[in-house]
């Protein structure tokens, strides 16, 4: 029998969504006029973040959205410390306006790794992060996301994209994993 965690609901669906809406609208002011921006989301984490933060943006131009998997979590609460590239296919996107998206920044590791890699390899135009959720208080390095969902204290959450052990990715709504 699989074993179930109590989850202790922290954003409703619809709290979500309605900051999601502001986000966009913050990000729209930002990018509007840019040419192409390429936005990346990293998998898998945040996948609902994207699809629902791109579609609310409106930019001149249309999106670019690609994909990279970045992993630092081993299948715990806890940070591996080394961050894995199992897939970092992008296309020739140098000298563009990268946008890169986020679930969570939490030791800020992958975060920095991956803005470091993109900066080196393609030198991009402009370079920003937006983070659906921000743990500033677990920062091993520096870093500091763009756009921010919602700053959170340091509980391990799940859903809404966000797993524990490769569940509860589905849920609509975000909640904090109790300790059983
Ligand atoms: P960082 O490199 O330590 O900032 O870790 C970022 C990654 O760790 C995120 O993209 C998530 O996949 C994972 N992570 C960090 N905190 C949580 C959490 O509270 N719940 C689920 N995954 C988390
Ligand atoms: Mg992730």
């Amino acid at each position: 029998m699989e074993t179930l965690s109590r989850i202790r609901e922290l954003y409703s669906a619809k709290q979500i969504q309605e900051r999601i809406a502001e986000l966009g609208a913050e990000i729209t002011a930002d990018y509007k006029n840019l040419d192409r921006p390429v936005v990346i989301g990293v998998m898998k984490g945040a996948i609902f973040f994207l699809a629902d933060l791109a579609r609310n943006i409106q930019c001149k131009d249309p999106l670019q959205i690609e994909f990279v998997r970045l992993s630092s979590y081993g299948n715990g609460k806890e940070s591996s410390g080394v961050v894995h590239t199992p897939y970092l296919e992008l296309p020739d996107i140098r000298h563009r306006h990268i946008l890169v998206i986020e679930d969570i920044i939490d030791s800020g590791r992958t975060a920095k790794f991956f803005k470091e890699y993109l900066q080196d390899q393609f030198d991009p135009a402009s370079l920003k992060l937006a983070a659906f959720l921000d743990k500033p208080t677990r920062r091993a390095v520096p870093f500091q996301p763009d756009y921010v969902g919602f700053t959170i204290e340091d509980y391990f959450v799940v859903g809404y994209g966000l797993d524990y052990a490769e569940k509860y990715r589905e849920l609509p709504y975000l909640g904090e994993v109790l300790n059983d």
